[in-house]
């Protein structure tokens, strides 16, 4: 596995590759890798010819007072992970390099961003669209993988992609959880023991609404109360449960076809999120 720590050598490593007929499958990270991180490079293993992989804590993503500097960061576990995974290309940039100073650029996407995730976090997406545009023109995958578990963001990249002509296909896997159903996420490493333990409220909140779904409710009001219910019993702090359009995110009330059910609970400042789809 080789380490390519600069643009412009991604760059020239990714238009070799091409030139020379490889198909590229491409898994963006911000590092401190997990199962849910693994399973997706192993995804892109089956496909490409070459794989390659980033690290990078993209810092325009984070607003202010935000977990930019917190977020937790073991490049070298990463790096033996992504070896044994057979990552071929390791991208690992530093924000210096990424963002040349004078940096004034930004990729928005209008109609998906602004709801759950991006009502609490207005820069997000624009940061998460910027740096995916510019990691896709640097790596020039023929597909990239992502996460079901962020659903919002795989639903506005893939509306990005397309919306741009991008000439890359999306592929998404699956939420990877632990044994108890907690989905798995870097940041799960800063819940105390307590709140690890009530942090399955995520997971048992939303299979408690789908077992309804499945029983034939169809209110989103009342698929979102009884999740409303399991998180109140915890000492977690509900920033959203909404059941929104599995395409447009628009809020629906009655659900009559594919839904997405999605919330974010913080434990003491640790925003977890989770969802799940209905109907589909
Ligand atoms: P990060 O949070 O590191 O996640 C990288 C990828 O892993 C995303 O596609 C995410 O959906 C996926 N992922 C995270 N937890 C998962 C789980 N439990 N099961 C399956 N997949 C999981 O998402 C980002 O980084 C950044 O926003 C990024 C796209 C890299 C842009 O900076």
């Amino acid at each position: 596995m080789k380490i390519i720590r600069t643009p412009r050598e991604m760059q020239q490593a990714a238009q070799a590759l091409r030139r020379a007929g490889k198909t590229i499958g491409f898994v963006p990270t911000m590092g401190f890798l997990h199962e849910g991180h693994l399973s997706l490079i192993r995804i892109a293993r089956e496909r490409a010819d070459v794989l390659v992989a980033s690290i990078f804590v993209n810092p325009t993503q984070f607003g202010p007072g935000e977990d930019l500097d917190a977020y937790p960061r073991d490049f070298e576990r990463d790096e033996r992970l992504c070896c044994e995974e057979g990552v071929d290309l390791l991208f690992y940039p530093t924000p210096e390099t990424m963002y040349l100073e004078g940096h004034s650029t930004w990729v928005e996407e209008e109609a998906l961003s602004g709801m759950l995730c991006g009502a609490a976090r207005p820069v997000h997406f624009r940061g998460v669209c910027t740096v995916v545009t510019k990691l896709l023109n640097l790596v020039l995958p023929d597909f990239m993988v992502l996460g079901e578990k962020d659903a919002q963001q795989l639903r506005v990249l893939r509306r990005m992609v397309r919306n741009l002509n991008i000439p890359v296909d999306v592929v998404s896997g699956p939420t990877v959880r632990e044994a108890d159903g907690l989905a798995m996420s870097s940041r799960n490493k800063y819940l105390s023991p307590e709140e690890r333990k009530e942090a399955i409220c995520l997971f048992q909140g939303l299979g408690k609404a789908k077992e309804q779904f499945s029983a034939g409710e169809r209110s989103a009001d009342v698929l979102t109360a009884s999740v409303r219910d399991v998180i109140e019993k915890t000492s977690g702090t509900i920033d959203y449960i909404e059941v929104v359009d599995d395409e447009n995110l628009q809020r629906i009330k009655v659900l009559e076809k594919p839904a997405l059910i999605a919330l974010a609970v913080k434990f003491s400042g640790v925003r977890l999120i989770d969802n799940a789809v209905l109907g589909k």
